[in-house]
């Protein structure tokens, strides 16, 4: 039931900031992230010495967000991997290698079969799932549930948000179990995270001008996403959701990466999304990006910068600006996310095109 909605995937957007409610709530006590889901297995937690995370499309963006954040609160080493990949190479794993495979259906067979080999292999194994008694999360050793509720649009979106909470109440968990950081610094993450549904909610809010823009690119041939740090793969998802919804050619790149080649793909006119950093929170790249905006204006981008409110650098040098609200960060992906789930909803939709059904993709990609 699409109740009231145009599509299911206004309706999943739109659920977004409960998305990210559901999957926090139950695992905070006294300030601190507690998964009761990991009662038990502190020891384990203290011996693994580094963690893979597995997944595809989507959800390997979400694992790439999570890896920043686990290892900045954990200190641990953590690499995101596409599980066909990890697969069938020669990952070096072993029992002290925690292997976290992200799956919003719990049925995908390339994440699934990645789960089982490193099971084989002798690593421990933990699911990030969205379907209660799914497949995988009932083959790996634990399971920390997304509670998105059930997503019926093919392409994903509030099980994203809920993907990125859940590695992060992770990484917060594991933060306090091995003693990382001080209860008071985890504490403030945890409000942090806990402040999130209300932002979006307010994006949400104000997706006018994002429609707008929308309905005015529905002729481009091609639409380029950038972003550094955590904004890298919030690029990388705002280009695969133009791709699946609306057929246009989307790339997303790292911003750093700009000069070592695609820079040559700018030509007058070119829309590029740019997902700025915070200037409070990240002093040392926030006017690298500036000063990669007008580079690319300098040779005719159209750049629309997704930017913390009130970012006076960020005003005169994009030509359209969409705000987000202020927020440490690592929580900024949360945030500058939805505008782009909006933005290829609204492009599919200003083309005429069916946003929940689109050509040739299955929900559950459940063969090889
Ligand atoms: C993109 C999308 C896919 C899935 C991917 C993994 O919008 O929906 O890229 O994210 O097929 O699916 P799950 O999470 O079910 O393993």
């Amino acid at each position: 039931d699409k109740g009231g909605w145009s599509s299911f995937m206004a309706k999943e957007i739109s659920e977004e900031p409960d998305a990210v409610a559901n999957t926090i709530r139950g695992r905070v006590e006294g300030g601190q992230v507690v998964i009761p889901e990991l009662a038990g297995l502190d020891e384990l937690f203290l011996d693994i010495n580094r963690i893979v995370i597995i997944a595809c499309g989507t959800a390997a963006y979400a694992g790439t967000v999570g890896t920043y954040a686990i290892e900045r609160w954990a200190g641990i080493p953590v690499t995101v991997e596409l599980s066909h990949e990890f697969r069938y190479r020669d990952p070096v794993i072993d029992a002290r290698t925690l292997v976290i495979s992200v799956s919003q259906s719990g049925e995908t067979m390339d994440t699934l079969m990645a789960v089982r080999f490193a099971s084989e292999s002798g690593a421990k194994t933990l699911s990030i799932c969205n379907t209660q008694g799914a497949t995988i999360a009932r083959e790996s050793d634990a399971v920390v549930y997304t509670h998105a509720g059930p997503e019926v649009a093919v392409a994903s979106t509030k099980a994203f948000t809920a993907q990125i909470t859940a590695l992060y109440l992770f990484g917060l968990h594991l933060a306090r179990v091995r003693g990382t950081q001080t209860p008071q610094f985890l504490a403030s993450q945890v409000e942090e995270l806990q402040a999130v549904p209300d932002k979006i909610a307010s994006i949400l809010g104000a997706s006018e001008k994002i429609a707008q823009l929308a309905h005015w690119m529905a002729d481009s041939r091609a639409v380029l996403f950038l972003g550094r740090h955590v904004g890298y793969p919030i690029a990388l998802e705002g280009a695969l959701k133009l791709k699946e919804l609306a057929y246009i050619h989307a790339e997303g790149f790292a911003g750093g990466e700009l000069k070592h080649g695609p820079i040559a793909l700018i030509e007058p006119g070119q829309p590029v999304f740019v997902v700025v950093p915070s200037p409070r929170g990240s002093a040392i790249l926030h006017p690298k990006v500036i000063s990669t905006i007008e580079e690319i204006r300098a040779r005719g981008a159209r750049v629309i910068a997704i930017a913390e409110q009130g970012d006076a650098a960020v005003l005169p040098s994009a030509d359209e600006v969409i705000p987000i609200p202020l927020a440490g960060p690592l929580f900024e992906p949360l945030l500058a996310v939805i505008p782009l789930h909006i933005f290829a909803m609204e492009l599919a939709t200003a083309k005429g095109l069916d946003v929940d059904q689109p050509r040739n993709l299955a929900k559950s990609v459940t063969v090889e």
